[in-house]
């Protein structure tokens, strides 16, 4: 791979910006500085140093988000800020969200380029499990515990599949779906006349919001994460 599109890949700016480093020599591969910004180097043994740091390609990246309120879970809006805009460190590597969280979701947001693991995640066959903590208002009556087992049926006619409510207190509760039907888990509590007032993704199939990452936060999946969601 050319040494400029490697550097502006791995989030050291524009390929405008990459060059300059290179003709000013700020990059050395293999202990040598490079002047020439065509050059080609093999990302996977050459070592390559800018600004004094060893450069680690990656191919692909996989990226927890806390995601908050008010960004939209999409690569471009014509007025929202995305969740791409708040991870532009890594625009350089074609990101994408694995799913969507409504704009005023919280919580355990994907982010990759891995396209495999996108659609092996978001595929309905596979029913990969996510988990919310919801914050309601109205009566959770002792029925519904049941209507959540059995599956509930929406204002558009479908029926979910089996999912699973656990009451933490009067206004808060734990629930697992297995899909992810359009505003899923706030029209379950819609057809059972109540109303989610805040919603918060904790799990993501294997993936557990690491809660050391406030709203807005993130980190990349380390690798243990990843090798447990690409051998699903
Ligand atoms: N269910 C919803 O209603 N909204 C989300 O963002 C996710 C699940």
């Amino acid at each position: 791979m050319r040494l400029d599109k490697l550097l502006a890949h791995c989030g050291y700016g524009s390929r405008k910006d990459v060059k300059k480093y290179i003709r000013s020599g700020e990059v050395l591969v293999n202990g040598e500085v490079i002047l020439d910004d065509d050059y080609k180097v093999n990302e996977e043994v050459d070592e390559i140093i800018v600004f004094d740091e060893s450069v680690s390609y990656q191919n692909k990246v996989y990226i927890m988000l806390n995601k908050p309120k008010n960004v939209v879970s999409a690569t471009f809006d014509n007025k929202a800020k995305t969740v791409i805009d708040l991870l532009s460190q890594y625009k350089n590597y074609k990101i994408f969200p694995i799913g969507r969280l409504d704009i005023d979701t919280t919580g355990l947001l994907l982010v990759s380029n891995d396209g495999a693991l996108c659609h092996k995640l978001l595929s309905p066959k596979n029913h990969v499990d996510k988990k919310y903590l919801v914050e309601f208002d109205g009566d959770f009556k002792q029925s519904y515990y049941n209507d959540f087992e059995m599956g509930i049926i929406l204002d558009d006619g479908y029926k979910t599949l089996p999912s699973h409510i656990e009451i933490i207190d009067e206004k808060k509760a734990i629930v697992t779906i297995h899909e992810g039907k359009f505003h899923q888990v706030k029209r379950m509590f819609l057809a059972l006349n109540m109303k989610v007032i805040n919603l918060k993704r904790i799990e993501f199939g294997p993936l557990v919001l690491d809660e050391s990452l406030k709203e807005g936060e993130y980190r990349l999946l380390n690798k243990e994460e990843i090798s447990i969601l690409t051998s699903l």
